[in-house]
């Protein structure tokens, strides 16, 4: 960090754009394999926060990787640089007001507990979308596990890059199990208390 450079203090604070808001703000930190669902999750749980009158963000790898993050690859260093710049982001968003919804691999779990020192615990929901490995390739919405087995993708993960699952997630979803309507609805049942604002 450099010294010569100093905080400013805010008149204007998080609690205050709550009040304002009429809800809490924080991350609902959506973590799995490419292709597991949680950018569809993602996005039909913010229609149903926005139905809610609930000021929210969504921020999708596949999207901030082609503006913020376009200079990043998917080196184990680049990812982790991937988080850190979403983490901060995040942890703005959240200052602003706003209920923040990211939907990334973020496949280390040192990572993952770096979004959550940064945003503090208490900002902290972690989204675990379980969808097992097979399915995803059964799927295979994008192509990419496709591209993996032709040999013309390196570190894709869950083939040729590691995935640490989440050891303890406020929720695991098993996308084989649940459709997304039922996951939008265990979420909000996770969330709810926290928004301190009636949403079921
Ligand atoms: S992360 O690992 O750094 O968290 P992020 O969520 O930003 O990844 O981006 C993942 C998206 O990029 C995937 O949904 C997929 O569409 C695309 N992608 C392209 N190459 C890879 C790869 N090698 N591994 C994972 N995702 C990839």
């Amino acid at each position: 960090m450099n010294k010569n450079i100093t905080s400013h203090e805010f008149v204007i604070t998080k609690k205050q754009r709550n009040k304002i808001n009429n809800h809490t703000s924080f991350v609902i930190w959506f973590t799995g394999l490419s292709g597991a669902g949680k950018s569809t999750i993602a996005n039909a749980l913010e229609n149903k926060l926005n139905d809610n009158s609930i000021h929210t963000y969504l921020l999708d790898g596949d999207n901030i990787r082609q503006g913020l993050n376009v200079d990043l690859t998917f080196s184990q260093e680049d990812r982790s640089e991937n988080i850190r710049r979403i983490a901060e982001v995040s942890s703005l968003l959240i200052d602003a007001g706003l209920v923040v919804l990211s939907a990334f691999v973020s496949p280390y779990r040192k990572d993952r507990m770096m979004v959550k020192s940064k945003v503090k615990d208490i900002n902290f929901i972690e989204i675990f979308v379980d969808t097992p490995l097979e399915e995803c390739i059964r799927r295979d919405t994008k192509g990419l596990y496709g591209k993996a087995k032709k040999g013309l993708i390196k570190n894709l993960t869950g083939i040729n890059a590691p995935y640490e699952r989440p050891e303890n997630p406020n929720l695991r979803i098993d996308t084989t199990k649940y459709t997304v309507d039922e996951a939008v609805k265990m979420i909000l049942n996770t969330i709810e208390t926290k928004l301190e604002k009636s949403i079921i």
